[in-house]
């Protein structure tokens, strides 16, 4: 468990010091950020892809000529979702929106999490569970069936539907990477927050931030290929760490509310 020492509250008190009520600030979240919720990591022990060969489970490919394999990944991904809730650190997010009128959280998460914690500006780089799609017509909506009773499951045109999510070696949506690569471009605090920060397109966003002048502050249980150009990087359990400096914030921009 993480205890936020002395050295925590000094470091976070030096990092609310960078913050104004105009700042501009940009989440870029990770499955790390949903762990504490019981939404397994992708990455490392315990991870989706030690038990899902992802070539296997989570490509183009894969869904065409296996698409019950897939299915069978995704709908019990789904099943935890559903029976899990957001966090600490989702909520903590949720509420710094309530303060500052600049804020866009970006994630690559796709349990809707950060939406279902309170959040109303989110960009999905890889999508959302939640949404499928027919993979004749193109169109998607959002089914919250689970599980689902035939896997593929179909369309009423009789097509198999697909996940509404970015599998291995598909693009990213144009308009979302645009608008998240302006968004951190424009940047002023950047947290990066439970990442393994080896995916791209979704790194280059705290690169971009950096490159324009953000600070960034990454938040992560391990030190990342982000943490020897982040500002700060607090290690530990979001959902312990994150919370103790909103308190700060939410703190310091109430009294200056009340002056
Ligand atoms: P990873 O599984 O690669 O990394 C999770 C990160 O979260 C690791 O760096 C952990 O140390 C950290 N972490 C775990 N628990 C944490 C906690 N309680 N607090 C803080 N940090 C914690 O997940 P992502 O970086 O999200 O893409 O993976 C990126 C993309 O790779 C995913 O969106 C997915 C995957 O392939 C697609 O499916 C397209």
């Amino acid at each position: 468990m993480t205890k936020v020492t002395d050295d925590l509250q000094k470091q976070f008190d030096a990092i609310a010091e960078q913050f104004t009520l105009e700042s501009s600030i940009v989440f870029l979240t990770g499955a790390g950020i949903s762990s504490e919720s019981g939404i397994p990591t992708f990455r490392g022990k315990g991870g989706l892809w030690e038990k899902y060969d992802p070539a296997e489970y989570a490509t183009a490919e894969a869904l065409r000529l296996r698409p019950e394999k897939v299915w069978e990944m995704h709908d019990e991904l789904r099943q935890t979702i559903a029976n899990q809730k957001p966090n600490q650190a989702h909520l903590a997010i949720a509420e710094l929106e309530n303060i500052f009128k600049n804020f866009t959280v970006i994630t690559q998460n796709v349990d809707n999490y950060h939406q279902d914690a309170g959040s109303s500006n989110v960009l999905e780089l890889h999508g959302n569970a939640w949404r499928v799609k027919c993979t004749a017509e193109g169109h998607s909506w959002v089914d919250k069936t689970v599980p689902f009773n035939e896997l593929p499951p179909k369309c009423s045109c009789g097509a198999p539907l697909r996940p509404d999510v970015v599998f291995f070696n598909e693009p990213l949506d144009p308009e979302v990477l645009d608008l998240a690569f302006s968004m951190a471009s424009n940047a002023e605090i950047m947290f990066v927050v439970g990442t393994s920060f080896i995916v791209y397109p979704a790194a280059y966003v705290p690169v971009i931030a950096k490159q324009n002048g953000a600070i960034v502050l990454e938040f992560n249980l391990e030190p990342t290929a982000l943490s020897s150009f982040a500002d700060y990087s607090i290690f530990g359990a979001a959902g312990k760490t994150l919370p103790k400096l909103v308190e700060k914030l939410k703190a310091k921009f109430k009294s200056k509310k009340n002056k």
